[in-house]
């Protein structure tokens, strides 16, 4: 999201050649009516259409403007909040209006319920109360001790938010103080988890992977350097292993690890946030710290048909399903923060490659949970 420092003196000849970004406004535009949900025919039957999600997906506004959305389904039993699809994307505007993270909740992908606000840095003191960025979110499961209330479905887990505040500050982690989903996400320190520059990194895009399993591993890192952290699993609040450098070539910011078959795949986001030089691409590797192939493969480029600048995303995994939820911009819109949220699926070869993603206006059928 922070541009790497190489691309700083760019960045500012661009700034001068070019009109400035249109300011955040209080009334943001209107959303394009592309971005409805809305019934598609079916091309294997023309009687029949088939619901879809759009894209970019319908986010209840009035802000129409979402990046770095983090995707989740927790649960798949009991009638709880957590049954739902969860989103956890940054508020997309200027840093300084950036102090806190809505949430969004979908049975299907294609209805949306806001959350707003589950989490304010504004009330944490560490922070420096601007650029609040891509919130991870990741539950572990907590022994059930009676008495049992009716809640006692989401009182099985506790779930915590890492976030990065203050364009480099460091990452903290917050716990959902109502043990949902939903939060609302109070601050577990009182002081950042990652403090500041790690190895070159920026203190920044935090992910949690291997929640709720023995071994939990956070990833992170800006300004093109990608480091990995053991995290101790049963608080989820401390650090346990070294910090260690896995940056791997093309590397910009936005990490995002999957385990499928028992290949890890390390996916990020390269090249300029800002343009349509911004995709995805991915290295494997036999363990959540590599090693990691040499070669990336780029999965995920904009066009000037559907959208550019697209990236930092996650993925969404329903059994051998994948979605790749990443955000994008118009094509005739060059506004700094008018980034939208959008989803397509993302396939695997036969071999295990991840295959070229094909980006859509229509995204993806409903899927109820
Ligand atoms: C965040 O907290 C501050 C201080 O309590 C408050 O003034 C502000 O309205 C809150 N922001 C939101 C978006 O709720
Ligand atoms: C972060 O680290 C710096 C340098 O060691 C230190 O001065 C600062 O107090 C730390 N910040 C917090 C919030 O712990
Ligand atoms: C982009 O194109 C759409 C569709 O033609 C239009 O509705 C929208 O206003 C345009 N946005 C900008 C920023 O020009
Ligand atoms: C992308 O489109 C091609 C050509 O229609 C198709 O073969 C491929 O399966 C699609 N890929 C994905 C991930 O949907």
């Amino acid at each position: 999201m922070h541009p790497p420092l190489s691309l700083t003196l760019t960045l500012l000849l661009t700034l001068l050649l070019t009109p400035l970004p249109t300011p955040a406004k209080t009334t943001p535009q209107t959303p394009l009516e592309q971005a409805q949900p809305r019934p598609h025919q079916n091309p294997a039957n023309p009687e029949q259409t088939i619901l879809k999600t759009g894209n970019p997906l319908a986010l209840p506004g009035p802000w129409p403007w979402y990046a770095d959305p983090e995707a989740h389904r927790f649960a798949h039993t009991g009638p709880s909040a957590a049954q739902n699809y969860w989103l956890y994307p940054t508020y997309s505007a200027a840093y300084e209006q950036q102090t806190f993270f809505d949430a969004f909740s979908s049975p299907d992908l294609v209805t949306w319920t806001k959350h707003p606000t589950v989490l304010n840095i504004t009330q944490i003191p560490w922070s420096t109360n601007r650029a609040a960025w891509a919130p991870s979110v990741a539950r572990r499961p907590v022994p059930k001790r009676p008495p049992m209330t009716e809640t006692a479905e989401e009182d099985a887990y506790a779930y915590y938010m890492y976030f990065a505040t203050g364009d480099g500050t460091g990452i903290g982690v917050a716990r959902s103080t109502t043990n949902s989903p939903a939060g609302p996400f109070a601050d577990a320190l009182g002081r950042p988890l990652v403090n500041g520059t790690v190895m070159g990194a920026e203190a920044i895009d935090a992910q949690v992977f291997g929640a709720g399993t023995p071994r939990v591993w956070l990833y992170f890192g800006g300004w093109g350097h990608a480091v990995v952290v053991e995290v101790d699993a049963e608080s989820m609040t401390a650090l346990t292993g070294p910090f260690v450098e896995i940056t791997p070539p093309e590397y910009v910011e936005g990490p995002w690890v999957l385990k499928r078959r028992g290949v890890y795949y390390f996916m990020y986001s390269v090249g300029g946030w800002g343009d349509n030089s911004y995709g995805v691409s991915y290295v494997t590797g036999p363990s959540p710290t590599g090693p990691f192939t040499a070669t990336p493969t780029k999965i995920l480029q904009g066009n000037d048909k559907i959208g550019t600048g697209t990236g930092h995303h996650s993925v969404l995994t329903i059994g051998e399903e994948y979605y790749i939820v990443y955000h994008r911009r118009y094509p005739n819109d060059t506004a700094r923060d008018h980034r939208v949220v959008c989803i397509d699926r993302m396939e695997f070869d036969a071999q295990g490659n991840i295959l070229p993603v094909n980006i859509t206006l229509e995204g993806v059928e409903a899927r109820p949970l």
